[in-house]
């Protein structure tokens, strides 16, 4: 892997010095400028280390040309003609000792010109690829430190595994570990010019619920093979490369392009076992050396290849964190003021799950917390399912009418979310009517809202879509969006 050393002028001079004096050598004598983004373009289009090398050294010559002719000639008379510095000396009418001071002086000015170059490709780089990935529904993740620390280690090796699972129950966070992972390997450089040459994120739970209101057929993959290979041409191949193929060519397309350049795959919520047969054999041919990061609610340790990684639960620490820092992001003021007794209770009972603590904190923002603890002992000791059915019921019964419709209006929006006009559309109602309830369906953490302050996202969990989906069914043959009677 390249080196991890940040660049300066001072090591871009070493590099590019030996690269040049290896002008004349073979492909095996080494390539220095291999962690460069600027080489690894000249790479993909020469056949050679030392073409490539070659290739961009000329190319860079020719550019210092423009500003210090001399200089250039220099360069090319001493590396690319292989001459003597007394050679050169002779030609240029000049002493052995300026050929070789003006030489230094080229070489300084060749490691500037790589420094700009090379900073503002990896700035292109980092933002293209953070590009790829879905708005992230966190604005701070706790306990994650060691957890980014192991994957990352296993992520930047040139060896097996090369399928790994992030597997845990909803809710812990697998989303949010595996999209923390990629940015932080994006913004590293690992993802980029460092270990892989690009990255894909593919997300496979569809809704659950159509628009007719039917569940899901969980016999059936969510994400057969052919899909998986379609969303990965798309993310991967140019849309000339792509146009009009049937999926066997592109298959193989998305075969010889994974294997010539590594990437590294997010496959987010793989996790039926139709899901997995349909996908196995695909993934093992794929991979190696690029490598697949699955997040799954079903563990994997049985399937061969697949190295499951667990999410451990956050320790009372960081869960009292999490909700110190969502009564301060909600402004949910009987949060903010609870001592940690009263932090630690809620800890005690719904444990370290996030999306539990977060959805408990909303309720927060209706009643006090001594009333949302006592509702909660009900369900205290329950398992994690249920106490999300209390909770949401919790949450649902102190929701207005209009706040329900809205509600039950969210898993019709796509997965990763949808801005407030669509929203609006969905649910016929005009958009500046909607905001407000949208707001505060937010500070219930009932919907997530993501993104930057350019473009902000409205979505649901998947787990607040099922428990939406258990209300519409208790309620039919009601139509679709009326809800219950106000309470
Ligand atoms: N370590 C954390 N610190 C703070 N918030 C977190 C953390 N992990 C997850 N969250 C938040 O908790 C919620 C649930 O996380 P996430 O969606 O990643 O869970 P998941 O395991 O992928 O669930 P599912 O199995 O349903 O897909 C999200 O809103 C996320 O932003
Ligand atoms: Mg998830």
């Amino acid at each position: 892997m390249a080196s991890t050393n940040p660049l300066s002028a001072e090591r871009l001079y070493e590099m590019i010095h030996t690269a040049l004096s290896l002008w004349h050598k073979s492909s095996a004598d080494g390539d220095p400028l291999a962690e460069l983004v600027l080489y690894q373009q000249a790479r993909a289009r020469q056949d050679s280390v030392r073409n490539a090398t070659n290739q961009l050294l000329g190319d860079l010559i020719a550019e210092l040309s423009e500003h210090a002719e001399e200089d250039a000639k220099i360069l090319r008379l001493r590396y690319a003609e292989n001459l003597s510095a007394q050679n050169v000396a002779q030609r240029l009418s000049m002493s052995d000792g300026n050929v070789f001071k003006r030489q230094r002086e080229a070489i300084e000015r060749l490691a500037q010109i790589v420094l700009d170059h090379e900073t503002s490709l990896r700035a292109d780089s980092r933002q293209r690829f953070q590009s790829i990935l879905p708005a992230a529904t966190y604005s701070v993740l706790f306990g994650v430190v060691q957890a980014i620390a192991a994957l990352t280690g296993i992520l930047t090796q040139m060896e097996a595994p090369w399928l790994i699972s992030l597997e845990g129950i909803g809710g812990i966070g697998k989303t949010s570990l595996a999209h923390a992972l990629t940015t932080s390997l994006i913004s590293e450089g690992v993802i980029g010019w460092r270990r892989y040459s690009g990255v894909a994120w593919v997300t496979a739970r569809r809704q659950q619920i159509n628009p007719g209101g039917a569940l899901h057929d969980f016999h059936q993959p969510a994400l057969p093979a052919e899909e998986l290979v379609i969303e990965l041409a798309d993310q991967l191949l140019h849309p000339e490369e792509r146009r009009d193929l049937p999926a066997s060519v592109l298959e193989a397309k998305v075969h010889r392009q994974l294997k010539q350049s590594p990437h590294l795959v997010v496959i987010d919520n793989l996790e039926t076992d139709a899901d997995i047969h349909a996908l196995r054999d695909l993934l093992h041919g794929l991979s190696n050396p690029s490598r697949f990061l699955i997040t799954s609610r079903r563990s994997l340790y049985d399937q061969i290849g697949f190295f499951p990684f667990r999410l451990p639960e956050l320790s009372r620490e960081d869960s009292l964190s999490l909700l110190r820092h969502e009564a301060r992001l909600r402004n949910l003021p009987a949060l903010s003021a609870a001592p940690d007794a009263q932090l630690d209770a809620v800890y005690q009972t719904v444990g370290g799950n996030p999306l539990a603590l977060r959805l408990v904190a909303g309720l927060t923002y209706v009643h006090s917390l001594d009333h949302v603890l006592a509702d909660l002992t009900a369900a205290r000791g329950q398992a994690i399912e249920h106490l999300y059915t209390h909770i949401y019921r919790s949450a649902w019964e102190r929701l207005n009418e209009e706040e329900r419709h809205l509600l039950l209006v969210m898993p019709l929006v796509n997965e990763n979310g949808a801005e407030v006009d669509l929203i609006a559309e969905i649910a016929e109602q005009p958009a500046p009517e909607l905001r407000p309830i949208l707001e505060r369906l937010v500070a219930l953490n009932l919907v997530e809202s993501r993104g930057d302050l350019h473009r902000r996202c409205y979505a649901i969990h998947s787990l607040t879509r099922s428990f939406l989906h258990e209300q519409v069914l208790r309620w039919s043959p009601r139509p679709r969006h009326e809800p219950p009677k106000k309470h």
